[in-house]
């Protein structure tokens, strides 16, 4: 349903225009002023504002430059009374969609909040088809393990089930993560991934529920955190077990009751986030061991994706070559390079501790430092045997 934000300090504008839209299918919210209005625009996504120009606290122009601060793709649409059409003109010319004049005609009311709605659609259809476009890597790999990883990611993908993925460093946890996404119904929302391992614990509260400004001393700006932004779309917390525990309570929270708060506020917020979480810890030990709570084990690892170690399906690393020869040349622009049968057999015996990863940084110094074509000679003096 298209939502629509009022805000005119003349109440019987409001109520006629209201009135009109409600009938014709429109949610409506209402401000009073251009502060209340701010207020609203920042609580909740609107598709599109109709904004009086002449307003007690904040005036029409003031919200339109810190409106569009916020959130630069919602169209706002001025009305203006009489007084203040050559005002309206220059708020158009600082980013408002459109005016319409006091008292509304209808029709063209109408009309452009249609056009106003269907610009923002295809907005938002081109960023979308430019995400798409920079497409989810391939899988590579038809060993038994990754061939039963793809059917769970066909079979989960679509549902809403929240995943835990385990594995050792550099297996391909976030590319699994990222093929569930793309695999869901929710492919056309955004992906939003936290690496909690990388953000100090007094600020991970901040980070995933967003904060006020104000609400303690570094937080100059309002800002909006990664459970909201993920709203409609997935949130992917890597690296989980290192979350601190007061963090996994309020994570626990927001999964239960589908809410979130952001720091410093006091109000709740309704979030819709399918959470995809990674860790390469053993968190059942971590809960043994009191680091990690068994209660958030559960909610999240109602599926359970393994990816085992590069080790354990050896028979993927010839694939895997060719692939990343192919990505690496085409990445570097030169022809794709050859790689003997030996050499390929000699990388196939290696103890590849750093899995995937380090498998594909070797085959980069390979393509860089070989002649013509990669040989076994190649392989024995640029990759050291473990
Ligand atoms: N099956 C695969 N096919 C192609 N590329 C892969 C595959 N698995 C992993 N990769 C590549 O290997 C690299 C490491 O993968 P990824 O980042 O998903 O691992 P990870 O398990 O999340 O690692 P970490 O534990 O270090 O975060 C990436 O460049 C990824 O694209
Ligand atoms: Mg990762």
């Amino acid at each position: 349903m298209t939502s629509i934000l009022i805000i005119d300090d003349e109440k019987a504008i409001r109520k006629t225009l209201t009135e009109i839209l409600s009938f014709e299918g429109y949610k409506i919210d209402e401000a009073a002023d251009g502060e209340e209005g701010l207020k609203c625009f920042k609580e909740r996504t609107y598709d599109v504002v109709l904004c009086d120009i002449k307003m007690p606290k904040l005036d029409g122009i003031e919200f339109l430059q810190k409106a569009s601060e916020h959130n630069g793709d919602v169209p706002i649409i001025m009305i203006s009374g009489h007084g203040n059409i050559e005002t309206a003109v220059e708020a158009v010319k600082k980013g408002a969609y459109d005016f319409i004049q006091k008292p509304p005609d209808l029709n063209r009311l109408l009309i452009t909040i249609r056009n106003a709605k269907e610009r923002n659609t295809l907005v938002f259809e081109t960023k979308n088809l430019k995400r798409r476009a920079a497409r989810v890597q391939d899988m590579v790999g038809e060993s038994a393990p990754v061939k039963k990883i793809k059917e769970t990611i066909e079979k989960v993908a679509p549902t809403e089930a929240r995943i835990m993925i385990t594995g050792d460093n550099g297996v391909g946890k976030e590319l699994v993560a990222r093929w569930v996404h793309e695999k869901s119904n929710r492919a056309d929302g955004p992906l939003i991934e936290v690496n909690c391992a990388a953000i100090p614990s007094e600020l991970i509260e901040s980070e995933l529920f967003g904060h006020e400004k104000g609400s303690f001393t570094s937080a100059i700006k309002q800002r909006i955190g990664k459970f909201e932004q993920a709203n409609g779309g997935t949130l992917f917390l890597d690296e989980i077990g290192d979350m601190s525990l007061s963090a996994q309570a309020k994570v626990l929270r927001a999964l239960q009751e589908g809410k979130i708060t952001r720091v410093g506020a006091d109000k709740d917020i309704s979030v819709d986030v399918r959470v995809i979480a990674a860790t390469n810890k053993d968190l059942l030990k971590e809960v043994e061991e009191k680091k990690f709570r068994l209660d958030l084990y559960h909610r999240i690892g109602v599926i359970l994706i393994h990816v085992p170690s590069l080790n354990e399906r050896k028979d993927d690393v010839p694939l895997l070559v060719d692939r990343f020869l192919e990505d690496i040349c085409g990445d570097y622009g030169i022809a794709k390079k050859m790689i003997s049968d030996e050499a390929v057999k000699q990388l196939q015996g290696y103890n590849w501790t750093g899995n995937v990863r380090e498998l594909r940084n070797v085959v980069e110094r390979l393509v860089i430092l070989s002649g013509k074509s990669i040989t076994r000679e190649d392989v024995t003096t640029y990759v050291l045997p473990k």
